[in-house]
């Protein structure tokens, strides 16, 4: 089989590199990709949002199956128009991708098919939407409703910081994707992340995953993608596994369903575990990064079976195998990073082979026989253990040997799972 990977991070290496142990896999292509996957991939210079030139590409290569990454593509409708040329796609249709493209139909979705969420109210209106704010208090959560590039979302301690919050994005900060916000009640718990093939009918949830989305250790500084990720979450036990399938997964995929929005593809669901149970912060219509490298490590099925199965509807008939082992996702990033930051030094310590570890490029490029920092996320180190005790130390020993100026990483990923093993 002939397969396109539609992205370049940490996410897409990740797929590639699970994808390339198929045997199904002959051949497989990249677009763009980076410099760590063209080890495994042929790169073809097309951004991941350049639909039309994909699908001349994939037309002209015969592609048999392609995989989409990253939402912008999803979100232009790249699976639709794939579809509608008779080639086989893996992600949601348009329609179905706005379960994160839009918050407030996420939350339409949620209220009308019982799936536990926070309590919420949307608004274009602005003095409506401040006078909810006074009225409910701090702590509160605004969110624009559309994409923002991670950065439609504060977590408001007073109410001062969510009027703000209500100013910049009805006042037009983000665009079109803030002309309504969402504004909720605030969760108190800790976060998990649950991704899971659907063909629109059947769900096959994944391993859970924890990330570390701020910059700093001990969870400080900006919110960024994502520093670092590891699974299983210690905190997300067999019971809340079974109740999420039952009380989030399914009825969210059969909700789509029922509103002609046939949800296909990897459905993320974000998950605050809370002392009244599990709840929904956000859907997401794709892979998380840099949830999928540890994920995708504990995988043993076969990755290709499973994606065909999603878009020909047969995902029933199939399992998903892991290893019991753990795996830890240690992002190496550039000073300055989720703000302004330098490209183009030259990264070392990249050849070593550690058995049950890898190192995920994300924003890495070649400059001649070079390879080079070329993002503000360089690298995904990534390695499995017995434990997440052993996955800690190996994937730093390994970290640990990589370097460029201005690199750093945080040192506490996993850190929660370890609190937890020690009580
Ligand atoms: P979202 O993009 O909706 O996942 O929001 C980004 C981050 O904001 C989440 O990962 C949480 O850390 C935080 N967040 C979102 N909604 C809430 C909420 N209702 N209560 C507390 N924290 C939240
Ligand atoms: N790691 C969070 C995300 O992919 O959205």
């Amino acid at each position: 089989m002939k397969i396109l990977v539609v992205g370049g991070g940490g996410r897409e290496h990740a797929i590639v590199w699970k994808l390339a142990q198929s045997p199904l896999a002959d051949e497989i292509y990249c677009a763009p990709g980076n410099a760590g996957i063209a080890h495994l991939a042929d790169c073809v210079n097309i951004p991941a949002e350049d639909v039309d030139a994909l699908l001349d590409f994939a037309q002209a290569e015969n592609i048999d199956l392609t995989v989409v990454g990253p939402e912008a593509p999803l979100s232009l409708g790249i699976v639709d128009k794939f579809m509608a040329a008779g080639l086989r796609i893996f992600g949601p249709s348009q329609s179905a991708a706005l379960i994160e493209g839009s918050k407030e139909l996420a939350k339409q979705i949620m209220a009308k098919y019982g799936i536990p969420t926070a309590k919420y109210m949307s608004f274009t209106d602005k003095a409506q939407a401040l006078a909810y704010v006074r009225e409910q208090g701090a702590p509160i959560v605004v969110k624009a409703d559309g994409l923002a590039a991670g950065k439609g979302v504060v977590v408001a301690e007073t109410v001062a910081e969510a009027e703000q919050a209500v100013e910049d994005m009805l006042g037009g900060a983000f665009g079109a994707a803030g002309a309504k916000v969402v504004i909720e009640e605030f969760l108190k718990g800790e976060e998990v992340s649950v991704l899971a093939f659907t063909d629109g009918h059947t769900v096959l949830p994944m391993v859970s995953a924890q990330d570390h989305k701020r910059v700093f250790d001990g969870d400080k500084g900006p919110n960024t993608g994502g520093m670092g990720a590891y699974s299983p979450a210690p905190v997300y036990t067999p019971e809340m596994a079974e109740q999420v399938l039952h009380d989030v997964l399914q009825p969210a995929v059969d909700g789509m369903r029922a509103e002609g929005r046939l949800y296909k593809g990897v459905l993320y669901a974000g998950l605050m575990v809370t002392p009244e149970g599990v709840k929904v912060l956000e859907f997401n219509a794709r892979f998380g990064d840099p949830e999928t490298q540890a994920v995708l490590m504990r995988l043993k099925s076969d990755l290709v079976e499973i994606m065909l199965a999603v878009i020909d509807g047969t995902l029933q008939e199939k399992q998903l195998e892991w290893y019991d082992d753990a795996a830890v996702c240690v992002v190496i990033a550039s000073d300055g990073y989720p703000g302004h930051y330098a490209k183009g030094q030259p990264i070392s310590g990249l050849d070593d082979d550690m058995p049950d570890t890898y190192v995920f490029h994300a924003g890495t490029a070649y400059a001649g026989q070079h390879i080079v920092a070329n993002g503000g996320r360089v690298l995904g180190v990534t390695a499995r253990g017995a434990d997440i005790r052993q996955a800690i130390e190996r994937v730093y020993l390994r970290a640990d040997e990589i370097y460029y100026d201005g690199c750093f990483c945080r040192r506490d990923i996993g850190h929660r799972a370890l609190d937890r093993e020690n009580k």
